[in-house]
């Protein structure tokens, strides 16, 4: 059987590192494929010859667009990033019949919706394996894995950069910038890298798996984001001392009221096995009716690992691309007629646990205003501590866990904290996940 023939857009991180994996095992995955699989053409502004062994046998250009173009090209991969002109490079590639494989998350997370809609108009295939995860095959084994099953939640640490970051200032006492340093160095951090810190790139991946999870339209504009950066060591020691562990974590959730798309720095309970992923480690925790809890964990950035993602994509569409169009897995898991308008909650009207911290003044009847105002909201908290002052300080540290309550209770409750005499400056909250599977 004729080789299927790719055409690769990039050759940075990620480019590269699929070509490398491509060619090395090429033999074995023509075996698995059916047919050989060929990097025929690669365009590319910039790329280190030395790193890609082989490279002279394709042919590279500076024009993405001629690659897309090129009628002997089956599949193109986009490895370019950002939105253009990675959309317009994908819808051409579409429109001239061509499939597509992407590792682009922001795309898909934010046009992803009129993408598929081409593709499915055109009969071919747009595989997104690497967006989410790196080399977690966590969209395969929702989309396939667990179609049997409605999914109540999941909950995912999507983003290695965040992960790593939060690992060293634990374990190591690092500082934050100089760990984003290493993270950018390492070739894990976006090229923005407050895509990584500020909680946008997980809220791109998760986008995509509330999607395939619930069956809904991808509606990035509606998720909640919060970052790591305010995250400070002090609240590491002392959500370690409750014992938990503080992540960054990307939740969503069916509730009867709608789905809640969140992504905040999140405590939780360090002995659940995902309070235990650290590093670049990505992990992703499915709650599913029939199969219960699934837990999915591996390397969520880095060359090999995405390209172990993008190659198997390659090789999923090389086998599937004689077969009928309606009868392939549908991009979004569910069929795009039986895609459903379900509402997103605003974080408002989300129920979860809260960490709080304030600073206050080291006088008697402190811990009882705030206990009072908590109580009166009808707030039931779960531990409380209160730390004395540094030598020479006047101010001691009060925090406390909470139980369950609806955002806007908190909020009212924290807005009437803050106006205390005795609180100084904001109060510090951070959501707590128990992650219970009972
Ligand atoms: N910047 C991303 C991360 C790369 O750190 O997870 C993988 O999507």
């Amino acid at each position: 059987m004729k080789p299927v023939h790719v055409g690769l857009l990039g050759l940075g991180t990620v480019g590269g590192g699929t070509f490398n994996v491509l060619n090395r095992n090429n033999e074995e995955i023509t075996r698995r494929a059916g047919r050989g699989i060929r990097i025929t053409h690669a365009a590319a502004r910039e790329y280190d010859a030395a790193r890609l062994p082989g490279l002279d046998a394709i042919q590279v250009c500076d024009d993405a667009f001629a690659v897309v173009d090129n009628p002997d090209i089956d599949i193109v991969v986009e490895l370019i990033g950002g939105f253009e002109p990675a959309r317009e490079l994908v819808l051409k590639a579409i429109a001239n019949g061509k499939h597509v494989v992407t590792a682009n998350k922001a795309l898909i997370a934010k046009h992803g919706n009129e993408i598929f809609a081409a593709a499915q108009k055109k009969g071919v295939m747009v595989a997104f394996e690497a967006a989410v995860a790196g080399g977690i095959p966590i969209i395969k084994a929702i989309r396939e894995g667990l179609s049997a099953n409605q999914i109540q939640w999941l909950a995912g640490i999507i983003n290695g950069t965040g992960n790593f970051i939060l690992t060293e200032m634990r374990d190591k006492g690092r500082d934050f910038s100089d760990v984003l340093k290493e993270a950018q160095e390492l070739g894990y951090a976006e090229a923005d890298p407050t895509f990584d810190v500020e909680g946008i790139d997980a809220a791109h991946k998760l986008t995509i798996l509330a999607s395939i999870a619930f069956g809904i339209p991808l509606q990035f504009d509606k998720v909640y984001t919060e970052g790591i950066s305010k995250i400070s060591r002090e609240d590491v020691n002392y959500a370690g001392e409750f014992g938990y562990r503080i992540k960054h974590l990307g939740f969503t959730r069916r509730t009867d009221q709608g789905i809640e798309m969140r992504v905040h720095p999140t405590l939780i309970p360090e002995r659940r096995l995902i309070a235990n992923v650290d590093g670049v480690m990505n992990a992703v925790l499915v709650n599913a009716d029939a199969v219960g809890p699934t837990l999915y964990y591996g390397a969520g950035a880095g060359a090999e690992p995405t390209a172990s993602a993008v190659v198997a994509d390659i090789i999923d569409v090389a086998r599937t691309l004689t077969s009928d169009p309606q009868n392939r897995v549908p991009h979004l898991a569910f069929q795009p007629g039986s895609i459903s308008d379900i509402p997103i909650l605003a974080m408002e009207e989300v129920y979860t646990a809260y960490y709080l911290r304030m600073q206050v003044a080291d006088k008697p009847g402190v811990m009882a205003d705030v206990t009072r105002i908590i109580g009166d909201a009808g707030i039931s908290i779960e531990a409380i501590l209160q730390k004395e002052p540094a030598p020479d300080a006047d101010k001691a540290s009060i925090i406390l866990l909470t139980h369950v309550v609806q955002e806007r209770q908190m909020n009212a409750a924290i807005a009437k904290i803050e106006a205390l005499d005795s609180i100084f400056g904001a109060v510090t909250r951070i959501r707590l996940e128990h992650l219970s599977v009972t």
